[in-house]
């Protein structure tokens, strides 16, 4: 690493915010630059011990890659404490991409992996404060969104989903709390903004980082434990969570630990973020088989342009959104090994591949369609207790005082 990257400066051609995210991504620099820790082969090890599960290949094949303090969730898992899971999505499209789905289906892992509640935060408040959305647009597509969400799997047996406008009274005394420890100086610094952006977008950060607290859900938690929480979001998300590790010893509440992915790039390029403005470079949930197909079709590619030169160059495997897209959804190590010898060798070209990838991933997309189809948004939505093993414990401590 050079040492302006290991001092933790920006990459001159890269910028990487929850608003923005610009320019060819280097993950390893951000992890200096944020301050966040890489996920090493040791802590993988210890999870897959705790697990119920088989290791996720997306921990082994690092697309989950940086994490704050995962150890003490695996500390937790070991003395019985327990954990639950938080995540979220700021609506902003009426339905939900491919990069979007990365953070939500590793959580349906987790949860089934630790056997723990998660709690879901529509934010159809920021990008309402953030962009150029209505009130009512941002209140319709976070129910829409609520459905892509249930289709990846979610039991409501242990989850909880909410939108910010219709639960902020219960949050509301942990986000006057949050605010009155943050100050203008510290959002400034972390978000970018300026003395021109709206107190709205000053006031949202508070209104992210509440559900990090177990306090926020006393029909789930009760009001008198701190449960730990741990939070899979992208990359991008961790100035939210590190404003909140800053401030939680004085809300005497754990801090919450974070598990962060990379972006899965767009169809247009294959080191950026997939996205949703522009519908040639995402792949939607609502996209019929043959918009997918096509789709994909029309992707970069990083094999020559001529056969002759495939067969003796061979096809670039980064530049390949493809080949990258196989690395994500392709479960079948030995496949994906054979393809990444035969399509870097010029055994096998571009079309081979993009077919390879359309029969894998059309079946997900189907399936979430399916499942979407039969989606119980005011289940989800209910202020309900949650099962999962201890909730008895912690809402009878919160009977008994
Ligand atoms: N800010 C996120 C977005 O832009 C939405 C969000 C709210 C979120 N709470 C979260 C993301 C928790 C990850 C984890 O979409």
């Amino acid at each position: 690493m050079d040492p302006a990257a290991a001092a933790g400066d920006p990459a001159p051609d890269c910028n990487v915010t929850p608003y923005t995210v610009t320019g060819s991504v280097d993950y390893q620099r951000l992890v200096v630059q944020f301050g966040t820790e890489p996920i090493t082969p040791d802590l993988i090890v210890r999870l897959e011990k705790l697990s119920k599960l088989p290791l996720h290949h997306w921990l082994r094949r690092g697309l989950f890659y940086s994490h704050r303090s995962l150890n003490e969730i695996c500390d937790a898992v070991e003395t019985g404490k327990g954990f639950y899971l938080y995540t979220g999505r700021g609506a902003s499209t009426g339905s939900l991409h491919l990069g979007h789905l990365i953070p939500l289906m590793f959580t349906k892992w987790l949860q089934d992996a630790f056997d723990v509640p998660l709690v879901v935060q529509l934010a159809d408040d920021e990008k309402f404060f953030s962009k150029g959305i209505t009130l009512e647009d941002a209140r319709a597509m976070a129910r829409e969104n609520i459905k892509d969400i249930i289709s990846v799997g979610f039991s409501p047996r242990n989850t909880f989903i909410f939108c910010d406008f219709d639960y902020i009274g219960t949050m509301y005394p942990n986000v006057a709390r949050i605010q009155k420890l943050l100050t203008l100086n510290q959002i400034r610094s972390a978000f970018g903004f300026v003395g021109e952006d709206n107190i709205g977008k000053y006031a949202y950060p508070a209104i992210q980082a509440a559900p990090s607290f177990s306090t926020s859900f006393p029909h789930i938690f009760g009001t008198h434990t701190h449960l730990h929480c741990l939070i899979p979001c992208a990359i991008d998300q961790d100035p939210f969570f590190r404003l909140t590790r800053h401030i939680a010893p004085k809300l005497r509440a754990p801090k919450p630990a974070v598990i962060h992915s990379k972006f899965l790039p767009g169809l247009q390029s294959a080191r950026g973020k997939m996205a949703s403005s522009d519908p040639n470079d995402a792949i939607f949930i609502s996209d019929s088989d043959r918009i997918i197909a096509k789709k994909i079709r029309a992707a970069v590619s990083g094999a020559p342009k001529t056969l002759d030169e495939l067969r003796e160059k061979g096809a670039n495997l980064e530049e390949d959104v493809a080949f990258q897209y196989l690395c994500v959804f392709d479960h079948d190590d030995e496949r994906l090994e054979r393809i990444r010898q035969d399509y870097s060798a010029g055994r096998i070209g571009t079309g081979d591949v993009k077919n390879i990838l359309i029969s894998i991933l059309t079946p997900i997309v189907t399936g979430l369609r399916e499942r979407r189809a039969g989606a119980d948004v005011d289940g989800f939505s209910a202020i309900r207790p949650l099962e999962f093993p201890g909730a008895d414990i912690l809402l009878a401590s919160c009977r008994n005082n």
